[in-house]
């Protein structure tokens, strides 16, 4: 099975102590899985078309449960630039999703080694990275 293609696995690592947000990573992970999977197999057609609108709609409601966050606690009044650079991370996601989901509904070929090698080390690194440091931030008021 080729390296892309290793389901992510949720780890203590990847928490940012938000329970809310910590749920719905896992979820997010065992959707990205399952849709990694159905690639793989080269599930058909109607299946794939689901499997990445399935993605696509947790990402959204799960980008603006953060984005909610930010927004009550604060954050952009005290690090404006924090929470700039996390929104456009999160459109970075969606806007490549979109990409996808579009190529998958048009029956476009995807190259789709490429498609989830990009989303699972996208979302590692923003968990480990800046979703963390909201973590912290959420955590410290
Ligand atoms: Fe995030």
């Amino acid at each position: 099975m080729p390296e892309n293609f290793k389901p992510l696995q949720w780890t203590d690592e990847l928490a940012t102590g938000v329970d809310v947000i910590d749920k719905q990573h896992k979820m997010l992970i065992n959707i990205l899985n399952d849709a990694n999977r159905c690639f793989r197999d080269r599930g058909d057609r109607e299946l794939q078309k689901k499997v990445i609108d399935d993605l696509l709609s947790y990402t959204v409601y799960h980008f603006d449960t953060e984005e909610e966050l930010m927004e009550t606690s604060g954050l952009g009044d005290i690090s404006p630039d924090d929470e700039l650079k996390h929104i456009h991370e999160h459109r970075a996601f969606t806007g490549k999703a979109r990409e996808y989901q579009s190529a998958v509904h048009d029956g476009n070929s995807i190259d789709y080694e490429s498609v989830f090698s990009f989303l699972n080390g996208w979302l590692v690194n923003h968990v480990m990275g800046t979703d963390k440091k909201l973590g912290a931030f959420l955590n410290s008021k």
